[in-house]
C-alpha cells in the first residue's frame, strides 16, 4: 500500500454550512468564560531541532486543556454550548469515540447538568473508558469497529431523540460537526502573539495527526483563512494501518480505510473520513503520509526525554504521531521528493501539535520504559 501522498492544493475554501459556521466562531471568548479556561503552552524545543537537524520545533501542548489530557473538549465544549443556545430543553447528548472526544462529551454535559450517553467500539482500553465514565456518563461498549459504533449512536439518538454530538459529518449530518470544528479554532487563534503571526505565519510546516479529518480540516481551514496561498506547509499523519485519509487523497474520493485497524493510536484508528473534513482536506493538504507504531513511540521518547534544557511533554500514542510524522520524513531516504515537495530543510520552522497526554497510562508507562 502507498505510504505517501503528495497534493496541490488550491487553497481555496468552498461555501457551505461548514465555512459559513467556522466563519462566525467565537469560540476562544467562549472558551475564555470557562472556569478550567487558561492558554496552552507553546515549546520551542531547540535542542530537539539540533538534533534532528531541522530550524525550529514547536510543540503545542494540548494534553493541558481543560484539564481533560487532550484537546477535544475544545469543540464537544463549543458544540454543545451552541446545540444548547438553539434548543435549552436538550437532556441527553450521545456520542461515539475512541476515548478522548467522548470524555470531553461527558465532561461538558456534566457542566451543562445534562446527561450523555457514550457509546466505545471493541478495542478501548478499560482506562480511557474510567476516564470517560468519571464524569458521570453511561459508557456502552459495542462489539464494533468506530465507524459502525458511529453509526450505531447516530440510529439511537434518532430513536431516543437524544442530542448527537459526532465529531464527524456525513450527508445531513453537518452542523453540529461543524461547530466542533469551530471549537477547535480557541487553540490555533491563541498562537496568534506567537507563531500566527499576521500576514505571513511563523512556521513552514506543520504536522497535523488525523482520525475521521475533522481537527486537521479545522486547522487547515485556519491557516487558508489566515494566510491564503502564504500558509504553512500542511503534512498529514495517519497510522499505516487505519489511513483513511492518505486512501481517499490516493483514490481522490472518500473511502473507509483497508487495513487491520491494530494500532496502538487509539485515537486516530478511524473509519471513513468526515465529509465536510474531507472537502477541506483536499484543497488545503500538501502531503499526506502514514507511520507505524514504531514512529509514534520514538516520538513519546524523544518528548518525554528532553535533551537539555528542553521542556518535558507527556504525550500519548495519538498526540505524539504528528511528530512521529517528522521523524519518518526526516529519516526515510527514498522521501526525498517529499522533503523537497514540503521545503523540509535545515532551515524549516516545524510545529507539531501534541493533541493528548498519557491518556493510556499503562500503554504509556510500558512506551517510556522501552528507552
Ligand atoms: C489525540 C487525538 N489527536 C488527533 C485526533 C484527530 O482528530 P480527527 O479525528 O478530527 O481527525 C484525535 C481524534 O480523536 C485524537 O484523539
Amino acid at each position: 500500500m502507498n505510504e505517501v501522498f503528495l497534493n496541490s492544493p488550491d487553497n481555496k475554501l468552498q461555501n457551505s454550512l461548514t465555512n459559513d459556521i467556522l466563519l462566525k466562531s467565537n469560540s476562544l471568548e467562549y472558551h475564555k468564560t470557562l472556569e478550567e479556561y487558561s492558554v496552552t503552552p507553546l515549546h520551542d524545543l531547540k535542542n530537539l531541532s539540533r538534533k534532528l537537524n531541522v530550524g525550529k520545533i514547536y510543540v503545542k501542548d494540548e494534553s493541558k486543556r481543560f484539564n481533560l489530557n487532550a484537546f477535544k473538549g475544545l469543540g464537544a465544549s463549543y458544540a454543545i454550548h451552541k446545540a444548547l443556545s438553539l434548543d435549552p430543553n436538550i437532556s441527553i447528548f450521545c456520542t461515539a469515540t475512541d476515548g478522548n472526544h467522548g470524555r470531553a462529551v461527558a465532561w461538558s454535559a456534566a457542566k451543562n447538568n445534562r446527561k450523555s450517553v457514550i457509546y466505545v467500539p471493541k478495542q478501548t482500553s478499560e482506562a480511557r473508558i474510567k476516564a470517560i465514565a468519571n464524569h458521570g456518563s453511561e459508557v456502552i461498549q459495542l462489539d464494533l469497529n468506530y465507524e459502525d459504533t458511529c453509526k450505531y449512536a447516530s440510529g439511537i439518538s434518532n430513536k431516543m431523540d437524544w442530542t448527537l454530538i459526532q465529531d464527524t459529518s456525513w450527508e445531513n449530518y453537518e452542523e453540529i460537526p461543524a461547530y466542533i470544528m469551530s471549537g477547535y479554532l480557541t487553540h490555533l487563534r491563541e498562537m496568534e502573539d506567537s507563531i500566527n503571526t499576521l500576514n505571513q505565519p511563523g512556521v513552514d510546516i506543520v504536522f497535523l495527526q488525523c482520525g475521521v479529518g475533522s481537527w486537521p480540516a479545522s486547522c487547515i481551514w485556519y491557516y487558508i483563512n489566515r494566510y491564503f496561498r502564504n500558509k504553512p506547509k500542511i503534512v498529514l499523519v495517519e497510522p499505516d494501518e487505519s489511513s483513511g485519509i492518505l486512501q481517499s487523497l490516493l483514490s481522490n474520493k472518500r473511502v473507509t480505510p483497508k487495513g487491520s485497524l491494530n494500532t496502538i493510536m487509539a485515537g486516530l484508528n478511524c473509519g471513513i473520513p468526515s465529509k465536510s473534513g474531507w472537502e477541506i482536506i483536499k484543497k488545503g493538504c500538501d502531503a499526506a503520509l502514514s507511520i507505524s507504531d514504531e514512529y509514534a513511540e520514538k516520538a513519546i521518547r524523544a518528548l518525554y526525554f528532553p535533551i537539555k534544557d528542553d521542556k518535558r511533554v507527556i504525550s500519548g500514542e495519538s498526540g505524539a504521531a504528528g511528530l512521529g510524522g517528522l521523524i519518518k520524513c526526516l529519516e526515510v531516504n527514498k522521501f526525498d521528493t517529499l522533503r523537497e515537495h514540503i521545503g523540509l530543510n535545515t532551515k524549516s520552522k516545524i510545529l507539531c501539535i501534541n493533541t493528548e497526554g498519557n491518556t493510556d497510562p499503562e500503554s504509556f508507562k510500558s512506551i517510556i520504559s522501552n528507552n
